[in-house]
């Protein structure tokens, strides 16, 4: 059959609670044209992101009435530290209450100043715990990845040419990490092939650099590998996993995102050398080790949706919904980043409205415009999340303006799919009427989640 179903049945639903133009253009201002400020409940299609945002299974759901919440030694503990072994092949399994935590005792211990981590895009939490630490983030995202709208089968890629040019020129002391993005988040969702991988892998260990992998959507990397590798046609999705952690020192994870989990995270470790240091931080900040930030309950689930994401009819119709829609919009004509990443639609805003400049944040814009045409969240990851000023406090733009339609795993139907392709659709005929923003109040650091703008 050409038709690919929801591998699943709703067993349990939500309410969305509707409302019309005219409140949600009220509900916006309130929030300051900031859609990381609006009241969810205002909300009817939320896509501001993945993370944390899944349907669990009944199973994760039983597995919840399992969770033993003992201080030390917990099973449910026991049962998270095999899974995670089980696909990293890592012996040392590190829980925390999400990613950017396992950064954070990550970069601690490994950053600080004069030391630089190279990535092929690094997540906005995952830069921002780096700078923190004092230390410097470069991204060398390969050539085709900067091409928004112009299809290649890995635009996630490291380019390895530019890593190896910068090893040469700069040396490889100052190199904390390279980590690898698995899909590139920031960069479209796009993935990483095995080959990519591996061969950072080699650079990496010619020069004893270690290398990391951002695993959040691992399951997805993979799934992209089968069907674009050709070797890796017949392999599993754990065994393609397998290998893609074969070649890392380490990995940190949210699990709110490809465990399907509403928490949680975890950095698992190859060598025991940096883990009692890193255990040490993870006393003082998330908890002991057996539950790191968790509740027994939230590691039971995980163990359980680690194993679950890797379910191929899962994968088939997940890529398939976040392409369906992109070839939707794309179709009628929208700048959309081609081709479909794994977990978000991204749109190409310095195209949709090329009459409002960079500085007036068009990708905030075009977030703003399908709130309110059709009660949709998404987010801008532009100059808004990743601009900086210059010593003049000019702007200095991103390299991409683009908005992040995050599709929640398994909670959208195709209907629902429809409907934000049409609203997306409507809002692209009328761009012309669109207008730019500015920002009245912003943070020093990871400013797009608590910035207020102004309609200009
Ligand atoms: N790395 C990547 C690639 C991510 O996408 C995220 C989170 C993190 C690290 C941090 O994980 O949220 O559990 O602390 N991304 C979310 C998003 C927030 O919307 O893309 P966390």
């Amino acid at each position: 059959m050409k038709t690919i179903i929801e591998p699943f049945r709703i067993k349990s639903v939500e309410p969305i609670h509707f409302n019309t133009e005219e409140y949600r253009k009220s509900a916006l201002k309130a929030a300051h044209y900031n859609a990381f400020l609006l009241h969810s409940d205002d909300v009817m299609i939320d896509l501001l992101t993945d993370s944390g945002t899944s349907a669990m299974s009944s199973a994760q759901w039983a597995g919840i009435m399992l969770g033993d919440e003992s201080y030390a030694g917990s099973p449910s503990f026991y049962k998270f530290e095999k899974a995670v072994q089980d696909i990293t092949g890592m012996p040392v399994v590190i829980p925390t209450h999400q990613g950017r935590a396992s950064e954070k005792i990550l970069f601690s211990i490994t950053g600080g100043k004069d030391k630089v981590f190279i990535s092929n895009t690094l997540f906005d939490t995952t830069r921002a715990n780096i700078e923190f630490s004092g230390a410097e983030g470069v991204d060398l995202i390969c050539p085709e990845g900067k091409l928004p709208t112009i299809p290649a089968p890995f635009k996630g890629n490291i380019d390895t040419k530019a890593l190896t040019a910068y090893i040469t020129q700069h040396g490889s002391a100052h190199i904390a990490m390279v980590i690898i993005t698995i899909t590139n988040n920031s960069g479209g969702g796009q993935p990483v092939s095995m080959q990519n991988i591996r061969e950072t892998h080699h650079i990496c260990k010619q020069h004893g650099i270690p290398l990391y992998i951002d695993a959040c959507r691992f399951a997805e990397n993979a799934y992209f590998i089968k069907m674009r590798e050709p070797e890796y046609a017949d392999k599993s999705i754990l065994e393609i996993a397998n290998e893609i952690f074969s070649y890392a020192d380490g990995c940190t994870m949210s699990a709110k995102k490809d465990a399907f989990a509403n928490i949680g995270g975890f950095l698992a470790l190859r060598h025991e050398g940096l883990a009692m240091q890193c255990r040490n931080l993870l006393v003082i900040t998330e908890g002991f080790p057996t539950y790191g930030g968790l509740a027994g309950r939230d590691l039971e689930a995980i163990a359980i949706g680690l194993y679950e994401v890797m379910d191929e009819h899962y994968l088939q119709y997940r890529i398939r919904s976040i392409e369906y829609l992109t070839q939707k919009i794309a179709a009628a004509g929208v700048p959309v980043m081609l081709p479909a990443g794994g977990h978000a639609v991204y749109l190409d805003a310095k195209q949709f409205l090329p009459h409002i400049p960079a500085a007036q944040y068009p990708g905030q814009a075009l977030v703003c415009s399908l709130y309110i045409k059709g009660g949709i969240r998404c987010v801008e990851i532009g100059s808004l999340m990743f601009g900086k000023y210059d010593d003049e406090h000019q702007l200095i733009p991103a390299p991409l303006e683009l908005v992040r339609l995050a599709i929640p795993r398994r909670v959208y139907t195709q209907s629902h799919i429809d409907y934000v392709a049409e609203v997306i659709i409507e809002v692209f005929k009328e761009r012309q009427q669109i207008s730019g923003l500015v920002i009245k109040e912003e943070a020093p650091i990871l400013r797009h989640f608590t910035a207020k703008l102004d309609m200009i």
